[in-house]
């Protein structure tokens, strides 16, 4: 069935009008001023609003075994709370761990999100092992569409790779022209630094940070971009959280290292003293890297506004209360993690757009069009275009609302940003064509997401 959304202020990463948009067969077909719209035509008037292409999550966690235990969201639940939030597809972290096998671990992600998700979606393929059969499985992952490999320089013995994989992994990745993902922080420094506070009986989640502190951040984005270099590779940092990681990653772009940056949501607008609360509400925001110094954020949002930061991604990662208190004992149990995906889009606006003075072309290029284009789904994503697939997002500038645990979709008891304000919020959320949410509540079809296949890289 066709859909007309009317007199919309239609915002891309790069441009700017008034018009309309027709949908047709899952894509838009026709963008003018003052197209007819036939009875029985669905029509959306947009008019006081702007209009979005979807947006997209480059980085979160929906089925994640992890810390002895899973991340809480289903492929339901996950994506119906992205899709409230404005986020139309993400890209999901497929995480076996070094243990498990690669491909068996592909099939398995592949499978929960299947039917499932109410959004489209793919994956950055981990890789946590190289050994004999991992290029053949790395290459039959491609084929099927994977654009972009993961890697975690964290995370010894489970996820983490040791310096031998990382070099094979760039050096596939250099041959296949797929860009490799890495979370960049040095296992060893960080297993020293935890034996040594739990040691000294540092144990509470305010120990969290000084066990990963700055440097130890900066070292594993300057050692990947070294590896980088020396590979030839394509990499892209997640979460980058502080000033200190930021100058290692700009210094090896300087040198001409492909070498692209996202910044997570928490880490823009949360500080470490949310994790120097006492007990579980410390607890509550411990993710990795850790939430910050208060005057990385200024770094952070500088290197948004100028496009050194490429994308804004969530880390999407649910654990409950009764998770997070493992570690009650010692800050190395409590579940890594701050779910995100359902506030991202309108906390960037709000503390962006509104109140930061992030251009409205670089909210949508770095919370959708950079991620669609550098991982193989642009323009079908990323875009507002003939030919487009009609994921859009109707937008309410006019909104303001405050974020709460009691109203959100993510499945998990607490919000990481209860009672912060916002200003917008999506008022309508299409998927090719099918309207998913109207005014923060889902309307539509749960199971219509697709997983997405990889275009061309840009
Ligand atoms: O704390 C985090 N970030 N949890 C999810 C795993 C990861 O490192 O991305
Ligand atoms: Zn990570
Ligand atoms: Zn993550």
């Amino acid at each position: 069935m066709a859909l007309l959304i009317r007199n919309g202020d239609i915002v891309t990463a790069d441009s700017r009008f008034r018009g309309d948009i027709w949908v047709e067969d899952e894509t838009v077909t026709r963008i003018g001023r003052g197209l007819d719209a036939p009875p029985g035509v669905e029509v959306i008037d947009a008019s006081g609003k702007m209009v979005f292409p979807g947006f997209i999550d480059p980085h979160v966690h929906i089925y994640l075994p992890f810390m002895s235990t899973f991340a809480k969201d289903t492929h339901e639940t996950g994506s119906i709370a992205a899709l409230v939030g404005g986020t139309t597809t993400f890209i999901e972290m497929c995480c076996p761990s070094r243990l498990d096998d690669p491909l068996e671990g592909y099939q398995l992600w592949k499978s929960k999100a299947e039917g499932n998700s109410a959004c489209d979606y793919t994956f950055h393929m981990s890789v946590t092992q190289f050994g004999e059969r991992t290029e053949g499985q790395l290459r039959e992952i491609a084929a099927d569409g994977i654009s972009s490999f993961k890697v975690f320089l964290a995370y010894k013995n489970f996820f983490g790779i040791d310096d031998g994989e990382l070099y094979q992994t760039l050096a596939l990745a250099r041959k296949m022209g797929v860009i490799v993902t890495a979370h960049c922080e040095n296992a060893e420094l960080v297993a020293r630094l935890q034996q040594g506070l739990l040691a000294e009986g540092r144990t509470g989640p305010e120990w969290h940070e000084p066990s990963r502190p700055e440097a130890v951040e900066a070292e594993g984005t300057h050692h990947f971009a070294t590896f980088l270099e020396a590979t030839g590779a394509a990499g892209y940092v997640v979460h980058l959280s502080c000033r200190a990681a930021l100058e290692k990653a700009l210094a090896a772009k300087a040198k001409g290292v492909r070498l692209w940056v996202e910044s997570v949501i928490p880490h823009f607008l949360l500080d470490k003293s949310f994790a120097e609360r006492p007990g579980v509400e410390g607890m509550k925001h411990v993710m990795s890297p850790p939430l910050r110094e208060r005057g990385n954020q200024v770094a952070l949002w500088d290197a948004l506004r100028a496009g050194f930061v490429d994308t804004v991604g969530t880390d999407h990662c649910p654990f409950d209360v009764a998770q997070k208190r493992m570690g009650l004992e010692a800050f190395t149990q409590i579940p890594n993690g701050i779910p995100g995906i359902e506030e991202r889009v309108n906390l960037l606006y709000t503390y962006g757009v509104k109140r930061g003075g992030l251009g409205l072309h670089r909210f949508v290029d770095a919370a959708s069009t950079q991620a669609a284009k550098l991982f193989g789904l642009f323009p079908r994503k990323g875009a507002i275009a003939v030919g487009s697939d009609a994921d859009l997002v109707i937008y309410d500038p006019e909104y303001r609302g405050v974020l709460s645990a009691s109203t959100q979709h993510a499945n998990c008891d607490y919000s990481g940003f209860e009672g912060m304000e916002i200003e917008g919020r999506p008022s309508a959320v299409t998927v090719r064509g099918q309207v998913q949410v109207r005014d923060g509540k889902f309307v539509g079809e749960r199971g219509r997401g697709r997983m997405l296949k990889r275009e061309a890289i840009y």
